[in-house]
């Protein structure tokens, strides 16, 4: 089966990227990328501003967009012409009900699946999972299809999740370390699977094709990020470890990365880590094991989230003790909001979380990030979940678009993104305007603590001591 119309639905960081991408390897096919959301595909159609920032994109969409990529809300024609449609929308942890606080919601991905469904007339079609799901999610998409299929309709249900990561999403596409495709063992389901695979081959040695049954693509993708959230949660645990030794967690990510059993890859010790997938997807599992009655397992990748949340708190906790005990009425300078570099997504920044911390205490935050907006950051900030009083919030929070502005008369600068920018600045400069003693905290370990500390900063860095009297704050248990 030739692939000629692709519909991808849900066009956000997932389905944006990967059609964009797709369409400027294969010239020959035709891409449509549809959303619910009018707003976000008139971004997408603007020359201005697109609705992710991700370096590379722009030439990308430019390139193709209006000869074989298009963005519409149309999403019914869409679904009608094409030949193979991808399924991209988001699957938040569900908010209420059964499973709140863990479970994916999969009402979005049910609502597109009675959709094509409803929409679809005749012919051969191929439904691919984008998104991350439960395992067997496939099954409840095949179900909903099946009951509703008109006369003359067949459908092939795909898993093909996907691994890239926000701010190098156009260079993981381009050039992945593999695409992971499961269906059916069946030769209708190998028919399927090898007409997907056939628009990666486009572009993408074949070896780097892994094909699987649907359940062993599912469970992969949320044990890619279980592991790689692990990898992290273990390394900041030794980031603690560090502090209250002397031993360097860099020194320390060094010796245990070479070995090349381990890797030296993401073992960058953090104030922790946010982003949309990887709290989302690691409680997904947790809820998994949960329902198949596996309480150890549960138990076990739980300690990864809670680990998070430990960091998160515990980064916070420092800096109000090594402030005297006290932030209150204290302007603090925040460097950075977006969950890492080179995006201005904050879902689950742990930025977030350190500045509720100390706006629980009563700080004045002055937060610069060059890429997430006022309005972003406010609505992060005020969100129930972080702040019952949202006045409050607004009026102990100030945006900043000028970092210099941001940390003059600081008790503290806080880096909680990493940045490039940010090691670049005159820290002199910064320092003299700052109130004394003038405080550094580096979530990310980016600065040159040795310059700083030459300046006069009393220095902090996650999983190092780098202070000159080496002494050691009274830091109180962290609470949860
Ligand atoms: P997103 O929120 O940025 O985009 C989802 C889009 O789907 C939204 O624009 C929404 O309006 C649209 N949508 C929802 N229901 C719809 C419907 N019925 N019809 C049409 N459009 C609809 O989400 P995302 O970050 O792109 O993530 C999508 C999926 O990909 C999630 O399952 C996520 O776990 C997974 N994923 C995300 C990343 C990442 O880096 N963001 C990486 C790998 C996998
Ligand atoms: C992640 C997965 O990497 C990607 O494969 C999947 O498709 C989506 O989820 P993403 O969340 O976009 O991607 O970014 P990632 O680079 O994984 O970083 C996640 C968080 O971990 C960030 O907050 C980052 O700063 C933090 N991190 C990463 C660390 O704290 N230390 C590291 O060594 C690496």
């Amino acid at each position: 089966m030739k692939i000629q119309k692709i519909c991808c639905i849900g066009a956000g960081y997932v389905g944006g990227p990967t059609c964009s991408v797709i369409a400027m390897q294969c010239p020959d096919i035709e891409v449509t990328v549809v959303d619910l959301s009018q707003s976000r595909i008139d971004e997408w159609n603007s020359d201005e501003h697109l609705p992710i920032y991700e370096p590379g994109l722009k030439d990308v969409v430019t390139k193709c967009r209006g000869k074989n990529l298009f963005f519409s809300t149309d999403i019914d024609s869409a679904i009608h012409a094409a030949d193979l449609l991808f399924i991209s929308v988001n699957t938040p942890t569900k908010t209420f009900g059964l499973g709140k606080g863990r479970a994916a919601d999969l009402k979005y991905i049910e609502s597109v699946a009675r959709r094509i469904a409803e929409v679809v007339e005749s012919g051969e079609k191929i439904v691919v999972e984008k998104s991350t799901v439960p395992v067997r999610a496939a099954e409840s998409i095949q179900r909903i299809l099946k009951a509703n299929t008109k006369p003359g309709v067949s459908y092939q249900v795909l898993s093909n999740p996907e691994f890239l990561a926000e701010g190098t999403a156009i260079q993981d596409l381009i050039s992945p370390d593999r695409v992971l495709i499961g269906g059916e063992q069946t030769s209708g389901g190998y028919k399927a699977i090898d007409a997907l695979a056939s628009i990666y081959e486009h572009w993408i040695p074949k070896h780097k094709i892994i094909k699987t049954n649907t359940w062993s693509s599912e469970l992969s993708k949320l044990a890619a990020n279980a592991f790689l959230a692990q990898r992290i949660s273990s390394i900041n645990s030794m980031s603690a470890i560090c502090e209250a030794t002397g031993a360097d967690v860099n020194e320390v990510a060094h010796a245990i990365g070479t070995d090349s059993r381990v890797g030296p890859r993401f073992l960058q010790a953090s104030l922790g880590f946010g982003g949309s997938c990887f709290q989302k997807d690691v409680l997904n599992l947790v809820y998994l094991c949960e329902a198949l009655n596996l309480p150890e397992v549960a138990a076990y990748w739980q300690q990864v989230i809670n680990i998070n949340d430990f960091q998160r708190r515990r980064f916070a906790t420092k800096i109000i003790s090594c402030l005297f005990n006290t932030v209150t009425d204290k302007r603090i300078g925040i460097l950075g909001f977006s969950f890492k570099k080179n995006t201005a997504d904050t879902r689950e920044s742990s930025s977030i979380y350190v500045c509720k911390y100390l706006l629980d205490e009563g700080a004045q935050l002055v937060i610069y990030d060059p890429q997430v907006s006022r309005e972003q950051i406010i609505s992060d900030l005020t969100h129930p979940i972080i702040s019952e009083d949202p006045e409050r919030v607004e009026r102990l929070v100030t945006i900043a678009t000028d970092p210099y502005k941001a940390l003059s008369g600081a008790h503290a600068l806080v880096v909680c993104t990493e940045w490039d920018e940010f090691r670049g600045y005159d820290f002199q400069k910064i320092y003299d305007t700052m109130a004394k003693p003038a405080f550094a905290f580096d979530g990310r370990g980016i600065l040159d603590a040795e310059h700083l500390l030459e300046l006069g900063f009393h220095v902090e860095v996650i999983g190092k001591v780098v202070r000159k009297n080496n002494m050691i704050p009274i830091t109180p248990p962290a609470e949860n």
